[in-house]
């Protein structure tokens, strides 16, 4: 049976009201998140990749409502997290979980490693006082740690062993959907090939969701079902991994995906790298139409004029671009 999307986000947008200026004296709005649409289909992999302050964070937390949505809808089961105040979302928090790139942030210091795993498992009662000694125990081998660390205090483990303590802590509740943001990132290399297989191993055994946020392309390549490609707050492609990373269709995916280095040696040697030109303009102000149009190599008159479609390229292939012609494509 096809999957069925778990959450469904529909024209998502998230504006920041902050104060400029060195006394906050000017007030302005960072445009963070414009219409963003997205179904993320229960058990898959959906990565979210860009430039740094494209929104990937932004869209995570608005999806699971730490960020109140300008406007737009998260539907999931049927019920919009979008109008929901912090005492309606309860009931889905056991749901819908989130790691992130530092551990030391999410571990409380003076908290043990079982204290730490049991609080969520005690905060929603889904055990007794007596029986949490073996849920924990059970977590901790879930995530490959042994069953003693339970006593141990955040500071006494390695960074790897820590951001283990706090996917065990995100599986407390039994989870259907986590968001991971950068989850691995802060980890050398070899620590994160072990986080990763273990995410999958876990998705595996229960069946999670995870979106995906990620810089390291090579990862996401690795570890994805679907791959979204954001800009500036907009999704400008979004396709199965294979798709994506073989036939991108969009000027900045294919900008973002040159910078990858290929494997085979020779693609390597022979590869056209597309260097983008000029930085990500600010979104206290984004470009008219296109929000990529400055930076475009193949910008046209109509792309500062007329916010390009989300459109279907091919089957699944979305894509916002003037260029991308879809009956020629069809
Ligand atoms: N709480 C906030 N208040 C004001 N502006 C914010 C807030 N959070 C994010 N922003 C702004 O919204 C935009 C999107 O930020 P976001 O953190 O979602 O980007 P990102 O793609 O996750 O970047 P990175 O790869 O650096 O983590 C940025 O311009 C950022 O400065
Ligand atoms: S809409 Fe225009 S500016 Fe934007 S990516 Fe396509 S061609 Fe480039
Ligand atoms: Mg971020």
């Amino acid at each position: 049976m096809a999957a069925q999307p778990l959450l469904k986000v529909e024209n998502l947008v998230k504006h920041f009201h902050v104060k400029l200026g060195a006394f906050g004296e000017r007030a302005a709005t960072v445009y963070a998140l414009d219409n963003v649409d997205l179904d993320i289909m229960e058990g898959e992999t959906l990565s979210l990749v860009g430039e740094s302050g494209c929104g990937k964070s932004t869209t995570g937390f608005t999806i699971l409502n730490l960020y109140k949505a300008t406007s737009g809808r998260v539907v999931y089961k049927g019920q919009d997290l979008a109008t929901l105040d912090e005492r309606q979302m309860r009931p889905f928090r056991r749901d819908l979980q989130i790691v992130f790139q530092d551990p030391y942030s999410t571990l409380n210091p003076r908290m043990t490693v079982g204290e730490a795993i049991g609080e969520p498992i005690l905060f929603h009662k889904l055990c007794t006082k007596a029986e949490l000694k073996d849920k924990v125990a059970a977590l901790l081998t879930d995530v490959g740690l042994p069953t003693r660390f339970a006593q141990r205090y955040p500071h006494e483990l390695s960074g790897g062993q820590r951001q283990r303590v706090v996917i065990a802590r995100a599986l407390a509740c039994q989870p259907k959907f986590i968001v991971c943001d950068e989850a691995i990132s802060a980890l050398d290399v070899s620590i994160q090939a072990q986080i990763i297989n273990l995410l999958l191993d876990l998705q595996e055994k229960y069946g999670l969701t995870y979106l995906f946020i990620a810089h390291d392309l090579a990862v996401v390549r690795h570890i994805s079902t679907r791959v979204g490609v954001m800009y500036l707050g907009r999704l400008a492609e979004l396709a199965t991994r294979e798709e994506l990373f073989d036939n991108p269709l969009h000027p900045y995916t294919r900008a973002l995906l040159s910078a990858v280095p290929e494997t085979d040696p020779e693609h390597e040697r022979t590869r056209q790298r597309q260097i983008l030109q000029g930085d990500v303009p600010s979104p206290l102000n984004p470009p008219s139409g296109c929000r990529f149009h400055t930076r475009c190599p193949i910008a046209m008159d109509v792309c500062s004029k007329v916010i390009p479609v989300w459109k279907e390229a091919k089957p699944g292939h979305l894509v916002a671009c003037h260029a991308v012609n879809t009956e020629e494509i069809a």
